[in-house]
């Protein structure tokens, strides 16, 4: 899908569709208006016939409208004017496109974009709407030997903007969201590849590509030799127990000024994990092959910087193993040492993210020296207990930087909510045996997580995003490319806030 942007008369658009929103109570939009005008009250009474009251959601289809240029006319519902605000927009553009998608139409004018939406700007609602369409084109097909047929024509999709002094902040969203779109797809993809199919060495393979299509990203993948070299026990203790071999990307992408100190990513990149000897139940195990969305994100993220060219220092960092059961697999009870010299005793192999994060994040406070780190994960089924599928939870050691992803994640629709890192909860993680273990019981199984790392992380300006409930969804089963939006919208405010 093709997007662009003007500024025009809706009357006089040559176009498969043209798009324009109705509020509740059928109240025409301005643009709506216009065309109504144009074409002498058909609009009106299309709303009199009872085709369109300006519920949210709802549309409909007007053909061969005289005084108009463009094939149909597309008529959305926007909900009540008052209430108007993100959901209804959303709402709305993503109707729209579901119901032009469903027509002939080869290309559409969008006049959803013009709209005042409650304390959003014109960067805000061309961004999203050009996200929202890419997103609904999203199919996943690598796996399938005839992919199911795309019935859709539409390719070409104009958002139009009010006035001409719009378009250059329009063209900076839609470079925006076309950058953020083929990192999305890439996370997605990488995503809902099976663990056959995407092993701790594609993931590698996955980061040389992006050295490869990218000359600003240099990519150095750490083989299991070099880990053990670096004394990495404890991500290395998860890979025993399977017969692919773990694999450490680092990307980095240094764009910014020389002496900017850089923000570190970091995701987990469990390519199915089974549980070890701890094993999980066969029901939905399947969704595990979903436990490397953090490493996708990663990936996804570093591809829209550098689609971008966003001037900032940034790295990348993904630590990749499966997990399953086997005769060399860590077992209950056996102790670890970690990187950074802790030894941990392994209650439940089962929770072996952590384990695979914490040398991450020892590695990177050795070898760099951050602005900030943030890691994704989907680390805990708590967190889906604690907030659902609607909020990631963050977890943070410095409430600014808390703060600045929630407001990110905010702005993309991509909501995060914060969860406390109080060391209240340090005392459920004590071992007799080793300094630490890797469970902490059955209370606040997402924020003893996030204890655990904290303990890793101590001298990092440090976040921690618990993805497990937000990376996918079940109905309909893919993923979500979560927190990618999110992570491209702090790294961007960050460059507003710096200069
Ligand atoms: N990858 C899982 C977390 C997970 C579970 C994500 C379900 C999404 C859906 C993680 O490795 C894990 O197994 N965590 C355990 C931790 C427990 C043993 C303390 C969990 O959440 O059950
Ligand atoms: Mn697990
Ligand atoms: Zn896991």
């Amino acid at each position: 899908m093709e997007f662009f942007v003007k500024s025009g008369n809706p009357a006089k658009q040559r176009a498969g569709c043209v798009i324009a929103g109705v509020f509740a109570r059928r109240k025409l939009s301005p643009a709506a208006k216009e065309l109504d005008e144009a074409c002498k009250g058909a609009l009106s009474q299309a709303m009199r016939r009872g085709d369109i009251e300006g519920r949210e959601g709802e549309t409909v289809v007007l053909h061969g409208l005289s005084g108009l240029v463009c094939d149909r006319v597309l008529l959305v519902g926007l909900g009540r004017e008052r209430d108007f605000s993100d959901k209804a927009y959303i709402r709305a553009t993503e109707e729209a496109v579901r119901a032009v998608r469903k027509t002939g139409a080869v290309d559409a004018v969008s006049y959803l974009t013009d709209l005042v939406v409650r304390k959003r700007d014109r960067r805000w609602t061309v961004l999203r709407a050009a996200m929202a369409s890419g997103a609904l084109g999203y199919r996943f097909v690598q796996c399938k030997s005839k992919p199911d047929p795309d019935h859709s024509k539409l390719n070409r999709i104009t958002f139009n903007v009010p006035s001409r002094s719009d378009l250059a902040e329009a063209e900076e969203a839609l470079r925006t969201a076309t950058a953020l779109n083929a990192g999305m797809v890439l996370t997605r993809d990488l995503s809902n590849l099976p663990g056959n199919r995407c092993t701790p060495t594609d993931l590698a393979n996955t980061g040389r590509e992006l050295a490869s299509s990218y000359r600003s990203i240099k990519t150095t993948v750490l083989d299991e030799k070099k880990m053990e070299n670096l004394g990495m026990g404890a991500l290395l203790s998860v890979s025993k127990g399977s017969r692919e071999p773990a694999t450490f990307t680092v990307m980095e992408y240094m764009q910014g000024p020389k002496k900017a100190k850089p923000v570190v990513l970091v995701g987990k990149g469990l390519t199915f994990d089974a549980g070890g000897i701890s094993l999980k139940p066969a029901q939905a195990m399947d969704e595990m092959k979903y436990d490397m969305c953090g490493g996708a994100a990663v990936f996804g993220t570093m591809k829209a910087v550098a689609e971008l060219g966003l001037p900032i220092n940034l790295v990348g960092i993904v630590p990749a193993s499966e997990n399953l059961p086997d005769g060399m697999a860590n077992k209950p009870g056996d102790i670890v040492t970690s990187m950074s010299g802790q030894t941990i005793e392994i209650l439940n192999t089962d929770a072996e993210g952590r384990l695979l994060l914490c040398d991450a994040l020892t590695y990177v406070e050795r070898n760099y020296d951050p602005d900030c780190v943030v890691d994704m994960a989907t680390l805990t089924g708590a967190v889906i207990v604690a907030l659902g599928n609607h909020a990631t939870g963050v977890f943070a050691n410095q409430p600014a930087l808390a703060k600045s992803l929630i407001t990110a994640g905010d702005y993309m629709g991509d909501r995060a909510w914060e969860l406390p890192l109080w060391d209240d909860y340090e005392s459920a993680l004590r071992s007799p045996f080793a300094d630490v273990a890797n469970v902490g019981g059955r209370e606040a199984g997402s924020v003893t997580a996030a204890v655990f790392l904290h303990r890793f992380a101590r001298k990092l300006r440090w976040a921690h995003l618990d993805i497990a409930g937000t990376a996918w969804t079940q109905k309909p089963k893919g993923a979500t490319a979560r927190p990618v939006p999110l992570l491209l919208q702090f790294l961007t405010q960050r460059l507003h806030e710096s200069s």
